[in-house]
Parts: C-alpha cells; sequence; structure tokens
C-alpha cells in the first residue's frame, strides 16, 4: 500500500474513534449526577436532634381521604424510648392535599436535557461512522487487490510470448483487474515514456479508458491500434495519439518486474501529451471503426 492509503486508514479509524468517543460522551453526559442527599438536620442543636427521632425508622403509609394523617413509627432500636403518638383531636385537623415524591432516575424517565444530548451525539456519531464507512468503500480495492492496487498481470515471459506474433505483429494482452492491456514496449521510448516507470520487461500497460471522453477501447487487428468506437479517436499499439478529439495519448501505468512476474499498479496512471512524432506507425491495415 502507498502512503495514500495509509493516510486513508489513518483517517478511518480516527473518524471511527471519534465516533464511539462521541457516543459514550453523549450518554454520560446524559445521565443525570448523583445528588448529595441533603442533610436535614443541619444547624439543629444536639438536644433537638436527640429529642427527634422522626426520621429513622419511618414509614409512610398512604393517606385516607377525610381521615387525619397519623405517622406510625417503628423503634429503631429496643433501648429507645418510645413516642407519644401524635393525638388526633378536633381541634386539630391534618390535611395532606399534595406530596413531594422523590423518584429515582429510572422512574424520572428522559429530560429533555437528555433528550436533545443522545440525539446530538446519535446525530454526531452517525455522520462519523457513515463517514468511516465511506472512507473504508473507497479503500477497499486498494485493501482487497482489485483496480487501484497492484496487479500481477502474469509472468513476463509468457506476456512476451502472447504478445508478439510470429509474423512480427502484436496482440495485446487484456488483463480484467487491471481494465487495461500489456502491449509491447518501443525499443526507443522517446521522451514521452523514458523517466515515468511505465516499461518493465520490454511490456507496458495501456489503461483501456478513452482519454476523451471515457469509453472503453477496443484492439484492432487489423489496423494495429487503439480504436474508439465513441468518436473515433485512434491510438498506435503503444498508446500514443494518431487521430481523432482525445487531447492526449492513451494513459499507462507504472510498471515493476517482481520475480520474473510483471506487476501492474492500477492506482499509479501517467498521463502523457499527443505525440509530436510517433514512435510505431499506424495504422498497418484497414482500421475497426466508421470514422
Ligand atoms: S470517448 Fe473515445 S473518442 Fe470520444
Amino acid at each position: 500500500m502507498d502512503a495514500t492509503a495509509w493516510a486513508l486508514i489513518g483517517v478511518a479509524v480516527v473518524a471511527i474513534t471519534a465516533a464511539a468517543g462521541a457516543f459514550v460522551v453523549a450518554f454520560r453526559r446524559s445521565r443525570p449526577e448523583p445528588r448529595p442527599e441533603p442533610d436535614a438536620t443541619a444547624g439543629v442543636s444536639a438536644e433537638t436532634r436527640q429529642a427527634d427521632r422522626s426520621r429513622a425508622g419511618v414509614r409512610l403509609e398512604p393517606i385516607q381521604a377525610g381521615t387525619p394523617t397519623l405517622v406510625e413509627e417503628v423503634p429503631e432500636t429496643e433501648e429507645e424510648a418510645p413516642v407519644p403518638a401524635p393525638v388526633a383531636s378536633d381541634a386539630v385537623e391534618v390535611v395532606e392535599t399534595q406530596r413531594v415524591v422523590e423518584v429515582s432516575p429510572e422512574e424520572a424517565g428522559v429530560t429533555r436535557r437528555q433528550f436533545f444530548n443522545r440525539a446530538i451525539g446519535t446525530a454526531f456519531g452517525s455522520y462519523l461512522g457513515l463517514f468511516s464507512l465511506a472512507s473504508l468503500a473507497m479503500l477497499w480495492p486498494k485493501l482487497s487487490g482489485g483496480f487501484g492496487a497492484d496487479v500481477v498481470a502474469g509472468a513476463i515471459n509468457d506476456l512476451r510470448t502472447e504478445v508478439f506474433n510470429p509474423d512480427r505483429t502484436v496482440t495485446p494482452v487484456y488483463i480484467p483487474e487491471a481494465r487495461g492491456y500489456i502491449v509491447p514496449a518501443p525499443d526507443d521510448l522517446g521522451e514521452q515514456f523514458s523517466d515515468v516507470g511505465v516499461v518493465a520487461g520490454g511490456l507496458m500497460a495501456l489503461y483501456q479508458r478513452c482519454v476523451h471522453l471515457g469509453c472503453t477501447v477496443p484492439w484492432c487487428e487489423s489496423s494495429q491500434g487503439f480504436e474508439c468506437p465513441c468518436h473515433g479517436s485512434k491510438y498506435d499499439m503503444v498508446g500514443e495519439y494518431s487521430a481523432g478529439p482525445a487531447p492526449r495519448n492513451l494513459d499507462r501505468f507504472v510498471v515493476e518486474e517482481r520475480d520474473g512476474d510483471l506487476v501492474v499498479r492500477t492506482g499509479s496512471i501517467v498521463q502523457t501529451p499527443r505525440a509530436a512524432s510517433p514512435i510505431v506507425q499506424y495504422p498497418q491495415g484497414a482500421s475497426c471503426i466508421g470514422f
């Protein structure tokens, strides 16, 4: 993998980590902070605390409508002196119309702030997640060895045998994975191909895509060139421009020789300008298209 692939992998990893972080932060923020228990006896004298045992062991009973509210005390310890029960009388009537009851966070449900925090976190995390998936999808061909990665076209000796015919004509070898043709390299590369690493083992690899508007350019055996059926651009057997609206030569890939194999680096495409003086003769016979 080249530096670009590693950079994209890094971006994807960072985005996935950020997405996970966003989820965690959002859900942690939405959880209510535990509140300290209020000290109901703050500021109360020791004598009063001793006398007031009402908070310990108290059980609240449902209130019956129309009856005075009584509280049943449960002694906390055996030594504790029983506290006289309040006496209901006609003079004092305790009427409780509303009771404030503290509930747990689970009982309280989701507050509006929690809802918005979670919504924002989910949206942000989803965006980063989708971005990560898109990055990985873009990287997938490079990771899986398809177009965009290095493609092993085959043994150079075998390819040369297929490309060069006994009658001195050539037949390019089509490599579907590379979306291109293996063609012979001319003995004299000229200025346009000499410095760009597009020759290995006497062979070159041409991209099948027409440089005019992108049609696939087929090989024409009779003319010994590539002829585009869409608008009539024509290129010789090494991809040099010959005729038609194409603005430059056919694009080609950087190639390498590895252990006797020809490796086509389909992630590295080389563009060259129209040939001022083509290296090979074209056409060498009848054209395959009507242009
Ligand atoms: S797309 Fe090939 S000539 Fe137009």
